[in-house]
C-alpha cells in the first residue's frame, strides 16, 4: 500500500459544532420516483399546502386526514394532533403520512384493510415499543419505506415485513437490537439507527441484511467497533460514539465500503490494528475529532481524508516552532499533515484532463418532469373553496385575512382570470397559462406583485402594463418568452425572467427603470449583440444582475456602477477588458464560473477591487492564480489549469505595512484550488500570507 497525497482538510480551530439536525428524515433526501408515480412530501407540501387544495373529508377519506386530488393513493394525516392511529383507512391507501402527531402505538388490525401500503411515515410521534403489536405489519407485503425516526421506541419493532427497502429508526431510545431482528429483510438497502442508545452489537443482530448499503450507527454509545456488520455496506457511519480502536479483522471482506465516518470518537493510534483501513474500495475516511497522534496508513484509492482536531505531530520540535509562529491550530494541523506526506515518495502527477474536452456538453440534461400531452390532456382546473368575496374568481382562493392577495397558483389554469381591483399580490405560478392579456387586468390598477413563474407564457400584451403603474415585482421565470416584454412599468423593483428563451432585447427595454434593484435573466439565449450599448444605462439602483447561462462571449457593456452582484457563469467569455471594473463602487460578488477565461484575457490588476468579497473563476482555463485585493474573502479557482502557486507573488500585502496590524492582513478565508494540476504540500508562503484562511481545498 503506498500513500498518495490527497487532501481535503477543512478545519477551524475550536469549532465543535457536533449536533446534526435531522431535518429531512435522517439526513437523506427522500427518493422521488416520479416515473413510478410516487408522491413526495416536499413537492406536495410546497405546491399544495393550503387546505383548500385538498379533497377534504369526503366519504372516502378518513376523518382528520386529507386526501389530495392528485394522489388518490396518498393519505395525509401528518401534523394533525392525532393521539390515536386513525381508524378505517381507505383500502386504496399506499402512502400513509402520519408524521408530527402524538401517536403512541397501533393495534394488530390497524392495517387490516390497507394491504397495499407502500410507505408508512411515522416520524416525530411518541411510539412506544410496548404499544406496537408485533404482528400488525407482517402482512404488508408491498411496504418498502417504514420511517419511525424521532419516537420513543426502546426496541426494534418486531414482525417487519420482508419487502422493506428503507427502515429509519433514528433518534429513538433503542438500547439493544436483538438477535435476528432484521433477519427476513433481504431487500433492505438503508438502515438508520443514529441517535439511539446502542452500547454493543451482537453477533447476529444484522443477520440477513444481504443488500444493505447504508448503515448509520452514529450518535450511539458504542465502545468497540461492531463486528459482524453486513459486508455489503458502502456507507458506514459511526461518528459520535466512544470507539477507542478498531481490530484487525473489523473491515475484512468489506469490498464495497466507500465511505467510513468515524468523527468524534476516542480513537488512538495504538487502538488501530496495522493496515486496518486497507480497504481498497474506500473513497472517504473521516477521522477528525479523535485522539490520533499519527496519520494511519490509508489505501491509494482514498480521495478524502479528514484529520482535523487530532493530536498529530504534537511534541515534535518542528511543530512547536510552527505553532509559535502561526498561532492557528487549523493551519498547524494542515501543515503537519502535509509535512508527513512530504516525506513520502513524490506523487505521480495526476493525468491532465484532455484539453479538447467540450465544455459542459457532457452533462446529461436534467430529467424532464412528466407533463400532460397537449392539447387533450390538460388536467381540469381546480376550483377554490367558496369565498366571502363576491369578486373572487371561481378558480382562485381569496383569504379573508388577506384581502389584498389573490391565490391562483397550481390550479391548472390556462388563462389569467379577471383580477379584482383590491388585489395587490397576485399568485399565478405553476399553471398552464400561455399568454397574458390586458382584459384580465382592467380593474387591477393596485397590483404590486405578480408571480407568473412556471407557466407556458409566450407573450405578454404590452397594454397589460399600462394598467399597472404600481407594479413592483414581476416574476415570470420558467416560461417560453422569446423577448423582454415591452413597456415594463418604470417603477419596477424586481424583474425575474430567468429560464425563458429570450434572444431579443429592445435597446430601450429598461429605459427609465431607475428603481430596478434585481434583474435576473439567467438561462436564456442572450448573446453579445442583444445587449445594446446603453441598455442598462438608466438602472442606477441595480444591485444584482444575473446573466449566467447565456451565450455571451464578451463582458456586458456599461453595467451600472452601483451594482453589488454580477453573475455571468456559464457563458463563453474569454476576456475582461482593461479597466472594466474601474468605476464600480459596491461590487462585492463576481461569478464567472464555466467560461473560457485565460491568463491572457485577464489584465494583471483586474480583480484588485477593494470592495470585492467573493470571486468565482472555477471551470475556466487559467494557468496562474490572478492577483486580488486584500479584502477578498472567498476565491474559487477550482477546475482550471493552474500548475503552481507562488505565495509571494499573490500575497496582497505591500512589503511596507506592519504585519501586526490586523487590518492589513489579507482577509482570504476560503480558497478552492482542486481540479488543477497542483499537488500538496501547499507552499508555506501561501499559508504565511493568508492568515485568515480557514479552508483550502487542493
Ligand atoms: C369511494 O369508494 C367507493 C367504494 O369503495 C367507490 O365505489 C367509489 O368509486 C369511491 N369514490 C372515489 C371518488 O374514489
Ligand atoms: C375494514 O373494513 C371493514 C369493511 O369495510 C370495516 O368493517 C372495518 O372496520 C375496517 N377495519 C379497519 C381497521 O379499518
Ligand atoms: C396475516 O395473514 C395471515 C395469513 O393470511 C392471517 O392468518 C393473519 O391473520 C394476518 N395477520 C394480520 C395481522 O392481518
Ligand atoms: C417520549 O419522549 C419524550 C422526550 O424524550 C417525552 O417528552 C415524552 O413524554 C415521551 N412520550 C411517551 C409517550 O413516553
Ligand atoms: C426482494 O426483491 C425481489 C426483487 O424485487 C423480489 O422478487 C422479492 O420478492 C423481494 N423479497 C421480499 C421478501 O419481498
Ligand atoms: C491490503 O490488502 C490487499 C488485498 O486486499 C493485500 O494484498 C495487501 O497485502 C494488503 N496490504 C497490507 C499492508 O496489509
Ligand atoms: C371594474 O370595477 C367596476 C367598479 O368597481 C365594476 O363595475 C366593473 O364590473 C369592474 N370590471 C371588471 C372587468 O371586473
Ligand atoms: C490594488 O488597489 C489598491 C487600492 O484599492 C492599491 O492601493 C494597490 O496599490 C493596488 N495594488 C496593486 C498591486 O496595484
Ligand atoms: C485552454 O488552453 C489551452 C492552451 O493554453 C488550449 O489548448 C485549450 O483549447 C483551452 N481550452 C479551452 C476550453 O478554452
Ligand atoms: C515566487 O515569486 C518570487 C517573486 O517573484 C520569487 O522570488 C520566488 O523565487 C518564487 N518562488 C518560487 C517557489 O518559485
Amino acid at each position: 500500500m503506498d500513500i498518495r497525497p490527497l487532501l481535503v482538510i477543512l478545519s477551524v480551530c475550536g469549532q465543535m459544532q457536533a449536533i446534526t439536525v435531522d431535518t429531512d428524515y435522517g439526513g437523506l433526501p427522500l427518493q422521488i420516483e416520479r416515473f413510478q408515480g410516487e408522491p413526495t412530501l416536499f413537492t406536495l407540501r410546497n405546491r399544495m399546502a393550503s387546505s383548500w387544495s385538498w379533497m377534504v373529508s369526503n366519504q372516502n377519506c378518513s376523518a382528520k386526514c386529507n386526501c389530495a386530488i392528485q394522489w388518490p393513493t396518498a393519505l395525509y394525516c401528518d401534523h394533525k394532533g392525532l393521539e390515536q392511529f386513525p381508524e378505517s383507512l381507505p383500502s386504496r391507501t399506499q402512502y400513509l403520512f402520519l408524521q408530527g402527531n402524538t401517536i403512541s402505538g397501533f393495534s394488530s388490525t390497524a392495517f387490516a384493510n390497507t394491504t397495499n401500503l407502500r410507505w408508512l411515515i411515522l416520524d416525530q410521534n411518541q411510539l412506544l415499543s410496548e404499544k406496537l403489536d408485533g404482528s400488525s405489519l407482517i402482512n404488508l407485503t408491498q411496504l418498502v419505506n417504514l420511517f419511525m425516526n424521532h419516537n420513543n421506541l426502546t426496541e426494534v419493532p418486531s414482525g417487519l415485513p420482508g419487502g422493506l427497502k428503507q427502515l429509519r429508526l433514528a433518534y429513538n431510545q433503542i438500547e439493544k437490537i436483538g438477535p435476528g431482528a432484521f433477519e427476513n429483510l433481504e431487500n433492505l438497502t438503508l438502515l438508520l439507527l443514529q441517535g439511539n442508545r446502542l452500547k454493543t452489537i451482537g453477533e447476529t443482530d444484522f443477520k440477513g441484511l444481504s443488500l444493505l448499503n447504508l448503515l448509520d450507527l452514529s450518535q450511539n454509545l458504542l465502545e468497540t467497533f461492531p463486528k459482524h456488520l453486513p459486508p455489503s455496506v458502502q456507507q458506514l457511519y459511526l461518528s459520535h460514539n466512544a470507539l477507542t480502536g478498531i481490530a484487525e479483522d473489523s473491515l475484512q471482506g468489506f469490498n464495497s465500503l466507500c465511505y467510513l465516518r468515524l468523527r468524534n470518537n476516542r480513537l488512538k493510534n495504538d487502538g488501530l490494528a496495522p493496515g486496518v483501513f486497507n480497504v481498497t474500495s474506500l473513497v472517504e475516511l473521516d477521522l477528525s475529532f479523535n485522539q490520533l497522534t499519527e496519520i494511519p496508513v490509508v489505501p491509494t484509492t482514498l480521495q478524502y481524508l479528514y484529520l482535523e482536531v487530532n493530536q498529530i505531530g504534537e511534541g515534535s520540535t518542528n511543530s512547536r516552532t510552527m505553532k509559535a509562529e502561526l498561532g492557528y491550530c487549523s493551519l498547524l494541523l494542515l501543515l503537519l499533515t502535509i509535512d508527513v506526506w512530504g516525506q513520502q515518495p513524490r506523487p505521480r502527477p495526476r493525468p491532465k484532463p484532455p484539453t479538447t474536452k467540450k465544455p459542459s456538453t457532457t452533462k446529461k440534461p436534467p430529467k424532464k418532469e412528466l407533463e400532460p400531452k397537449e392539447p387533450t390532456d390538460f388536467p381540469p382546473v381546480i376550483y377554490g373553496p367558496p369565498s366571502s368575496f363576491p369578486d373572487c374568481p371561481r378558480e382562485c382562493m381569496c383569504h379573508s385575512s388577506y384581502p389584498n392577495a389573490l391565490y391562483c397558483e397550481s390550479r391548472n389554469l390556462r388563462k389569467v382570470p379577471v383580477i379584482p381591483s383590491r388585489t395587490h399580490y397576485l399568485y399565478l405560478q405553476n399553471n398552464y397559462i400561455d399568454s397574458v392579456t390586458a382584459d384580465s387586468f382592467n380593474n387591477a390598477t393596485e397590483l404590486k406583485w405578480i408571480h407568473l413563474g412556471n407557466n407556458r407564457i409566450r407573450s405578454i400584451e404590452k397594454q397589460v402594463f399600462e394598467k399597472l403603474p404600481n407594479l413592483l415585482h414581476l416574476y415570470a421565470q420558467r416560461n417560453l418568452l422569446k423577448e423582454i416584454p415591452n413597456n415594463l412599468p418604470a417603477g419596477l423593483e424586481q424583474l425575474r425572467l430567468s429560464r425563458n428563451q429570450i434572444s431579443k432585447i429592445a435597446p430601450g427595454a429598461f429605459n427609465k427603470m431607475e428603481h430596478l434593484a434585481l434583474l435576473d435573466l439567467h438561462h436564456n439565449k442572450i448573446s453579445d449583440s442583444n445587449l445594446a450599448k446603453n441598455l442598462f444605462k438608466d438602472l442606477k439602483n441595480l444591485i444584482q444582475l444575473n446573466l449566467a447561462h447565456n451565450i455571451l462571449r464578451k463582458m456586458p457593456p456599461n453595467i451600472p456602477n452601483n451594482i453589488a452582484q454580477l453573475f455571468l457563469d456559464r457563458n463563453n467569455i474569454e476576456e475582461i477588458p482593461q479597466d472594466y471594473f474601474k468605476d464600480f463602487r459596491n461590487l462585492a460578488f463576481v461569478r464567472l464560473n464555466y467560461n473560457h477565461l485565460t491568463d491572457k484575457g485577464l489584465p494583471k490588476m483586474i480583480f484588485n477591487i477593494s470592495t470585492l468579497l467573493d470571486l468565482h473563476l472555477a471551470h475556466n482555463n487559467l494557468t496562474t492564480v490572478p492577483l486580488f485585493n486584500l479584502h477578498l474573502e472567498h476565491l474559487h479557482l477550482n477546475n482550471n489549469n493552474i500548475e503552481s502557486i507562488n505565495g509571494t507573488e499573490i500575497c496582497p500585502l505591500t512589503p511596507s505595512v506592519d504585519v501586526y496590524d490586523p487590518d492589513s492582513v489579507p482577509k482570504l478565508r476560503y480558497l478552492r484550488l482542486d481540479g488543477n494540476h497542483l499537488t500538496p504540500p501547499i507552499p508555506l508562503d501561501v499559508i504565511m500570507c493568508f492568515r485568515h484562511l480557514h479552508s483550502i481545498v487542493i
